[in-house]
């Protein structure tokens, strides 16, 4: 090394160092309560809201409220009312009715004609090192979309179409999503993850015509043959056209044909302009897949004008988005998440954002706090499961990087403990920015319960209050709300938030059966919950079959389906088990048809079918082969006792009532416990 090049590098470390002292502090201790913050000064003032008294205004006039920040998007036909719900049947509520709207106008147009046109509306980050990143301002963008839109239009593709996309986080992703908007056809999003059988069920099930996935993508350094997947995924459906982004020379693919489209062929000839199909605001503008209790997956229902408005605002309050900031979901778009906040949130403000294609950890424990530094993150948004896997790999990975230009820090996916929350505080914010806890769901489209940064406060474990205009309420088991202090069911009351679902597709029975039947008049998000000091919520966790594992939805009904699927197996039974990484993993007791076919090849043989029918995802933390499992008479599996097994839980409960009660004590023996929790 040159003595010049040593003085260099000793200047770009002070460098780093002078501006990570010279971080704002965006937030101060709560000078009584330990571990409670609010927002500073700066914050304060930065922030779109500050004034606590918000929140009861809103909640004073929530239709007003709504309709007010509804007034921010741009509308091609103002509604004639904000919002109507049938007295006998809740689950029928409409907003904003008779509006005509269009969300990728919103997200695209109305920028550009506001003179942003140049900003960039995303900067692509390819998962190998030596790609360069992408920027696409919002008419670059604007252009993509609307070749694409019109090239579908080509294709037969009309308003209220179904479209399948299957692709990795590339440009292409968010384009198509909006291109569907554009022209208003229903997206429907398959997680890349997710193997060919599932895109298959989810594209028969919503009677999809057309398919947009890539060749391929990166994982780990690795392309991945994305392709393969989508062949057995459109088979057999009524899916008459495939357009496939070239993301990779390096994977030859079969090629059907007649069938499938090169995106950049398709896309090259067509014209950059495309009328945007203005919708009623009822309207669908997607469709998204995601876990219940049973073993199917169903198809949430979103509307377009109610969606948008509850995406917009919560992206813009909640993250404090500005002209200066640069916003990084960390979510795929095959999550509700990657919807909300990785396209129609900050688009639909104008923001900046960050596409990333890769994996956190590669090349190195380091790469996500690199790509913080380099872009100069100002907010990140990740999953406490995420947060985990990074405390684990040790702080001096993100302390290679300077990190002061963040500003806000977001969490979701799950309740995150203290430990996470303070470690992720302190460590990747350096005490300097808020962590916004954002509970909510596929189903609630958009945030539902946090805090607001220039508001506060912040209390780790601690998701906070219903947003503005959100009313929320604790319910006992016997439908009565219940007492201060005491656990309850979390529900939402009316008017339900614009964001909510309308329906699980072609299943209105499950949608009334899953959300409005076990408490009258209000929403039930199968989440339990408490209030805890300055009235915030602390939600707990789910009270149904539903898993988080590492931050995604899976329930134990849909895993054992696919496993019963495999010939050898009779029956099986999935519980969670707590996990330090992950949050919860499953675990499997099979009973097999023939029990002397047990072996480890045969729990590898599992694992692979479960990777075939759902995807590695799903896949099993442990297989046990059992000769029975605890049922009622009745005979359904009673998994409370199954999980008590596996969670080593000193009381078991009663096992008196089970039809099978001698088989406990052997499956006390096949799962090591020992009661001491
Ligand atoms: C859980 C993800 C506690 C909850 C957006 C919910 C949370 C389910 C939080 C929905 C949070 C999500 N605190 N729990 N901040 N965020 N959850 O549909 O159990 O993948 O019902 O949507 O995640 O998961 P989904």
């Amino acid at each position: 090394m040159s003595a010049v090049s040593i003085i260099a590098t000793l200047i770009k470390l002070l460098e780093v160092r002078v501006s990570m002292s010279n971080g704002v502090k965006w937030v101060t201790e709560d000078p009584e309560k330990k571990n409670v913050f609010w927002p500073s000064e700066e914050m304060k003032k930065k922030a779109w809201v500050s004034d606590p008294n918000v929140y009861e205004e809103a909640m004073k006039d929530q239709e007003g409220y709504w309709a007010k920040v509804a007034g921010e998007l741009h509308w091609d036909k103002k509604w004639d009312k904000v919002y109507e719900q049938n007295p006998d049947k809740p689950w029928e509520f409409k907003w904003f009715l008779g509006g005509k709207i269009n969300a990728a106008y919103n997200c695209l147009d109305r920028h550009i004609e506001a003179g942003k046109g140049d900003k960039v509306a995303f900067v692509w980050v390819p998962e190998p090192v030596d790609e360069k990143p992408v920027e696409v301002t919002y008419a670059e963008l604007n252009k993509e979309v609307n070749k694409l839109a019109n090239a579908m239009k080509k294709l037969g593709i009309k308003k209220g179409d179904r479209v399948g996309i299957y692709l990795p986080m590339i440009p292409e992703m968010v384009a198509s999503l909006l291109a569907c908007a554009r022209i208003g056809a229903v997206h429907n999003v398959v997680f890349s993850a997710f193997s060919g059988e599932s895109v298959k069920d989810r594209m028969e099930d919503a009677e999809a015509k057309l398919l947009i996935t890539a060749n391929g993508y990166f994982r780990r350094g690795k392309p991945l043959d994305l392709k393969k997947n989508a062949d057995v995924g459109v088979e057999g459906t009524p899916i008459e056209n495939v357009i496939v982004v070239e993301r990779t020379k390096e994977i030859e693919v079969n090629w059907n044909e007649g069938k499938d489209h090169w995106y950049h062929e398709i896309i090259e000839n067509e014209s950059g302009e495309c009328e945007s199909e203005f919708v009623e605001s009822n309207d669908m503008l997607f469709m998204l897949y995601t876990s219940g209790t049973t073993g199917k997956p169903k198809g949430i229902v979103h509307d377009t004008g109610g969606y948008l408005t509850q995406a917009y605002i919560t992206a813009k309050n909640n993250f404090n988005l500005h002209d200066d900031d640069m916003f990084w979901c960390t979510a795929d778009v095959g999550w509700i998440t990657g919807h909300t906040y990785g396209c129609y949130g900050p688009l639909s403000v104008g923001a900046t954002q960050l596409v990333f294609e890769g994996a956190p950890n590669y090349p190195d424990m380091g790469r996500w706090w690199q790509v913080v530094q380099d872009h100069k993150v100002t907010v990140l948004y990740t999953a406490p499961t995420a947060i985990r896997m990074f405390i684990k790999a040790g702080d001096e990975w993100p302390k290679k990087y300077d990190m002061s230009s963040l500003r806000i820090l977001g969490s979701v996916g799950e309740p995150i403990d203290e430990e996470a929350w303070l470690w992720y505080f302190r460590t990747i914010g350096g005490s300097r920015c808020p962590v916004i806890d954002t509970y909510w769901q596929t189903e609630t489209g958009a945030h539902v319960i946090n805090t607001l940064p220039g508001v506060g406060p912040f209390v780790p474990t601690v998701a906070g209050r219903g947003f503005l205009g959100i009313n929320f309420s604790l319910y006992e088991e016997a439908g009565n709300e219940a007492e201060p202090g005491v656990p309850g069911f979390l529900a939402m009351k009316p008017p339900f938030s614009p964001g909510m679902l309308r329906g699980i597709y072609k299943n209105e029975q499950k949608f009334i059966d899953t959300y409005w039947s076990r408490f009258k008049g209000v929403y039930d998000t199968s989440d339990g919950a408490r209030f805890t000091d300055y009235d915030l919520i602390r939600v707990t966790g789910r009270v149904d079959d539903v898993m988080k594992v590492a931050g995604h939805r899976l329930s134990t009904g849909e895993l054992e389906n696919a496993i019963n699927e495999h010939e050898l197996v009779r029956e099986s039974a999935v519980v969670p088990r707590p996990d330090k990484i992950k949050g919860e993993v499953p675990i499997v007791f099979a009973l097999l048809r023939d029990a002397s076919k047990a072996s480890d090849d045969l729990k590898t043989e599992i694992v692979k079918h479960v990777d075939k029918m759902i995807g590695p995802t799903a896949r099993p933390a442990e297989i046990y082969f059992v000769e029975d499992v605890p049922k009622t008479r009745s005979g359904k599996i009673m998994r409370r006792i199954l999980r008590g097994l596996i969670k080593n839980e000193p009381n078991l409960g009663n096992t008196t009532t089970l039809l099978n009660p001698e088989c406990v004590e052997h499956l006390k023996e096949v799962v090591g416990y020992t009661g001491g929790g």
